[in-house]
């Protein structure tokens, strides 16, 4: 088995995008999490996948509600990418969003979002799969944000 050290090694070889989950849990609250490990999975019926670990915040309101908005940031919004990976209480005080379905926050201004049901959660390690199929979708033009060896990064566009 390989150590943590070069796990995260060689998976930071791999170039994605950042995407930002919502979700909103039972009593009402909102929630929202930075996610790289998020994936395309079918045409028919439309699917996608996200990885959360298990000891985020996020987690269980993911698990609670079975739905969630999968928001695809934009080359300028690492301001938000980093809002959401942090500990702030209010991680939506400085970012505007509409509701979508079941009321979850739809960010503004992403290159796409993606409302999603809840159709599957697997156990993935200290992660959890969830698969969620697509109910609605709203796609923007621009630049994606990249997240690569650890820092971000921009498209070269020629
Ligand atoms: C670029 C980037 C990508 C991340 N990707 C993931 C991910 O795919 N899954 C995950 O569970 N956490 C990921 N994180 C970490 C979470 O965003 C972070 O733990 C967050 O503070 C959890 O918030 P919460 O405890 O309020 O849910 C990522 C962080 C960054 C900066």
């Amino acid at each position: 088995m390989i150590s943590k050290d070069e796990f995260r090694r060689a998976l930071g070889r791999f170039a994605s995008g950042v995407t930002v989950v919502t979700a909103r849990d039972a009593s009402g609250r909102l929630h929202g999490i930075t996610v790289s490990a998020f994936c395309s999975v079918s045409l028919e019926p439309p699917l996608i996948l996200v990885c959360i670990d298990k000891n985020t915040g996020s987690h269980y309101a993911l698990a609670e509600t079975g739905s969630f908005v999968v928001n695809i940031l934009r080359q300028d919004q690492q301001y938000v990418s980093d809002r959401f990976a942090s500990y702030l209480p209010d991680k939506f005080e400085a970012v505007g969003y509409d509701l979508g379905i079941d009321d979850l926050p739809v960010l503004e201004d992403a290159l796409a979002n993606l409302e999603c049901r809840l159709v599957n959660s697997h156990d993935g390690g200290d992660h959890t799969i969830f698969v969620g199929q697509i109910e609605r979708a709203t796609i923007g033009d621009g630049e994606p944000l990249v997240y690569f060896h650890g820092n971000y990064r921009k498209l070269e566009t020629d």
